[in-house]
């Protein structure tokens, strides 16, 4: 990455061979080249929020950000770059963390990566708003195709009046001034929803934060009980993965199901997003269930759980989102879910039609039944 402050080597993580996209966007060269026209004074407290693979941080090591980043893989990412490039690591933070700790000063520069939802940005906004001051440089990034009307409207109301650059490389910057007499009213997020039977904790960065998503429904009306799924020689203990656990919903179903059936039930609930390993905790807080959770903030399974140790694993695998476009993580979570399942053990996915996972599911386990479809989604159940 050839940038106004300077030359990194970048790489993306999980790496994709075929698609050797950029770990940087033009948004972040945009933000390197205004802050040479407009330095940062040197002591300056900066936040960088959404950074992707560390683009920002690498390039604004000197400064000592602190960057809020709830990617695990983002995270890996970030160290990674900074490695390759001789730089020191650097703690990174969630959005949770905000206003606490060393994160509990107000800030004199605010880069944003905007988000793609409204609701993440109105949560972020709400979160970063008593860390600023009539002073605070408020700087949000985007790709043009990426930044919405009402991403302009949230900055107006919630940090001060807002303008937009000139489209360079197709990416925009924002530059928002703090009004300090706005009222800005409380943070809509997190909110709490009850749907199948679960009371859960949405973040306003979550996955389908507001409602029930339409592949879940798919996937929790199909399946009727995830206890007949494991079939008859299921153990008495069970280990069961909640991959891509959101905000908890369906391992709270397999909790309960597992648990009525009589077995003693551990849920492994994964997430490469902090917000959504956080929603997931406070959500089974709010639940009584004899099942255990065990949590964990990475992008890939096969990292944090044994081979061949696992009796159950349901995705309703991620699609798209900020970072990346493409069945790429569907596969790698597929890879994953055959090598931790026990022999014989099921992996149960939701899909969308029109994604053709049965074809993937087939390629890597031999062969797929469907549990139950509709118009949209199919339900596939194949077994290690
Ligand atoms: C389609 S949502 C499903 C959420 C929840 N299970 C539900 O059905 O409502 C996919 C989830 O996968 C997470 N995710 C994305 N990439 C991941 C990865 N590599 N490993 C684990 N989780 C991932 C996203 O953060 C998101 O919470």
């Amino acid at each position: 990455m050839q940038h106004a402050l300077g030359e990194l080597i970048l790489e993306r993580i999980p790496v994709q061979p075929k698609q050797p996209l950029r770990a940087w966007d033009a948004a972040d060269e945009l933000v390197l080249a205004h802050l040479l026209d407009e330095p940062v004074d040197d002591g300056a407290r900066v936040l960088i929020v959404n950074d992707t693979f560390g683009a920002l941080t690498c390039s604004l090591r000197h400064l000592d950000p602190h960057t809020v980043i709830e990617s695990a893989a983002g995270r890996q990412a970030t160290q990674t770059n900074l490695a390759g490039n001789g730089l020191p690591a650097i703690d990174l933070y969630s959005s949770t963390e905000l206003g606490a700790g060393p994160l509990a000063e107000p800030y004199d520069v605010v880069i944003i990566k905007i988000p793609k939802a409204t609701s993440h940005l109105v949560d972020l906004l709400h979160r970063i708003r008593p860390l600023m001051n009539r002073n605070t440089r408020v700087v949000g990034a985007s790709m043009v195709k990426h930044l919405h009307g009402s991403a302009i409207d949230t900055f107006d109301t919630l940090v001060g009046p807002t303008q937009t650059s000139l489209a360079n490389k197709k990416a925009r910057l924002v530059h928002a001034t703090v009004d300090e007499l706005l009222d800005v009213g409380e943070n809509p997020w997190p909110v709490q929803w009850s749907a199948f039977g679960a009371k859960l904790i949405n973040h306003g960065g979550g996955f389908s934060p507001s409602s029930i998503d339409i592949g879940t429904s798919a996937l929790l009306e199909g399946v009727t009980d995830f206890a007949a799924v494991l079939g008859p020689d299921a153990r008495q203990e069970v280990r069961a993965v909640d991959l891509g656990c959101g905000n908890g919903v369906v391992g709270l179903r397999m909790a309960r199901d597992l648990t009525a059936s009589g077995t003693s039930a551990t849920i492994e609930a994964i997430d490469d997003s902090l917000l959504a390993i956080d929603a997931t905790r406070r959500s089974w807080s709010l639940n009584d269930t004899s099942a255990q959770l065990v949590t964990h903030h990475h992008h890939r399974m096969v990292e944090v759980l044994d081979p061949g140790s696992v009796d159950l694993v349901v995705v309703n695998p991620p699609f798209h989102n900020d970072r990346v476009i493409g069945d790429h993580t569907a596969w790698s979570m597929f890879t994953d879910a055959h090598r931790v399942l026990r022999p014989g053990a099921p992996l149960v996915v939701v899909g969308n039609r029109h994604l053709g996972y049965h074809a993937k599911l087939k390629k890597i386990f031999g062969a797929v039944d469907s549990i139950s479809s509709n118009a949209k989604f199919v339900v596939h159940l194949a077994r290690r």
